[in-house]
């Protein structure tokens, strides 16, 4: 039933364009995965709509299937619709996660509370991010986890009986929360997270929207404290609103250079808007219309228009809301007049790639300047990017980071490895024409043009 995974174009340019008009954004990505192992964890066939047709989306399915569940879904037109039903079990072959750290992460949770063996591993840039932040706690709950050199995939995890456990995250870090939550909901007590900070609370919205509420606040010193118990889940209905971090890209777009965009029906989940706010702070107005509700998120029609940014910062809780979205805000922030400085974002290392120093390589091949630190980066304000040539590093983010320089450059933007947006965002190149973008795609770069090559 499951069609094959559009497979974007690996090199192309893009030239300079007004970008403007009406998009549907695939489904959310954090919403789908969720959706799917959610699916495989409650009672009877869950229905599931709106999922992102994309690569890490697809990586969940294979491996709950992979886990004895039966997915039936079908993709069309971006979006991915069907029917999860079953029990997880223990796999009978090695998982490839590809890209996708969150299903590594997740499942790594799930994988704990189950009797058996899973192996996971993934693509180049999954086995340089670090799983040691769900292995130690997760051996304290009393399964057995080995990583190479002990933080790096491929993971193993024989799972079993889980005690509960209280944890305190060095990291706030949704995927490490969410993971503890999975395993907790198989233990045998009360299984409380603490982080640092808040991070994105799709886990906990579910667990709620499908009967089982977790427990869910603020200590005395602003940390994120979330508890949860065994129980059981209702199977009912998920419908997955669109993805903010993939609006994120056509709305600075509007902002920086172009007409008015409306990104329709995306997740306004506070924990999920910081990008907004921040350009709110820069300067930038945005229109909320159609708000309305979906499996426990709020979800609207979010309208940016061009405006002149100031400058700004951010640090703290402020870069945990806005982490996937720091690559087309420190371009946003190039476009201002002030600039922007990111500082308390060391994550940003160790994501699909280390996207502190790609960004400002992406940065130094247009001709623009950013300055590094450890833990984050500051880049001057009224810049412009330069025709050039951006390597995407394995990276959706940063080649649609590049894509959106490049329609705000001087000239055309070649960006090798775009093919990396298949991870998130694979109608990408097709979203981009329709808002009026303009892109050349070069002989045999697409993946059956490749193939026949090889
Ligand atoms: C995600 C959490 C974030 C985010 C990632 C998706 C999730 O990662 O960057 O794209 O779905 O839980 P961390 O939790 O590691 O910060």
């Amino acid at each position: 039933m499951t069609t094959q995974l559009l497979s974007p174009a690996d090199d192309v340019t893009v030239y300079p364009a007004t970008i403007g008009g009406l998009v549907d954004v695939p489904g959310d990505k954090s919403l789908s995965h969720r959706a799917l192992l959610f699916g495989a964890l409650a009672d009877g066939t869950t229905k599931v709509t709106g999922l992102a047709d994309s690569g890490d989306v697809r990586a969940t399915a294979d491996a709950l299937r992979r886990m004895g569940v039966d997915v039936a879904l079908a993709f069309t037109d971006g979006a991915g619709a069907g029917t999860i039903a079953g029990t997880i079990a223990e796999p009978h072959d090695i998982i490839d996660c590809g890209n996708s750290g969150t299903s590594l992460r997740l499942l790594s949770g799930i994988a704990a509370g189950i009797e058996g063996l899973t192996i996971m591993t993934g693509d180049a840039s999954l086995r340089r991010r670090p799983v040691d932040r769900v292995r130690v706690p997760l051996e304290q709950m009393g399964a057995q986890v080995w990583a190479r050199q002990h933080r790096l995939p491929p993971v193993a995890i024989r799972g079993g009986r889980l005690r509960a456990l209280t944890y305190h995250s060095p990291v706030a870090s949704a995927q490490v929360k969410s993971c503890l939550l999975f395993a907790g909901f198989a233990a045998d007590g009360r299984t409380t997270v603490i982080s640092p900070a808040r991070s994105r609370d799709h886990t906990e919205r579910l667990f709620g929207y499908l009967g089982h509420p977790v427990d869910a606040g603020e200590d005395s010193h602003g940390r994120e404290v979330v508890t949860i118990t065994p129980g059981q889940l209702r199977p009912d209905p998920i419908d997955v609103c669109r993805d903010p971090s993939s609006a994120a890209f056509w709305l600075v777009a509007a902002i920086i250079g172009g007409d008015a965009v409306t990104a329709r029906t995306i997740c306004i989940n506070t924990t999920r808007t910081g990008f907004v706010r921040v350009l709110e702070d820069m300067g930038a107005t945005f229109e909320i219309t159609n708000a309305h509700e979906r499996a426990g998120e709020p979800a609207a029609d979010v309208t940016a228009h061009p405006s002149a940014l100031t400058g700004g910062g951010l640090s703290g809780s402020a870069v945990v809301d806005a982490i996937d979205e720091l690559p087309i805000l420190a371009l946003a922030g190039a476009l201002s007049a002030n600039g922007l400085t990111v500082r308390d974002a060391a994550e940003l290392r160790v994501k699909e790639s280390d996207r502190i120093a790609t960004l400002a390589r992406l940065f130094a091949a247009l001709d623009m300047r950013l300055t590094e630190f450890d833990d984050g980066f500051s880049v001057e304000g009224g810049q412009r990017p330069q025709a050039g040539t951006v390597d995407a590093a394995g990276d959706h983010r940063i080649a649609m980071t590049a894509a959106i320089a490049a329609t705000v450059a001087t000239g055309p933007v070649r960006i090798t490895g775009f093919a990396a947006v298949a991870s998130s965002y694979p109608t990408f190149e097709q979203d981009l024409r329709r808002l009026g973008g303009r892109i050349d795609v070069a002989a045999g770069s697409y993946a059956g043009d490749r193939e026949q090559q090889r």
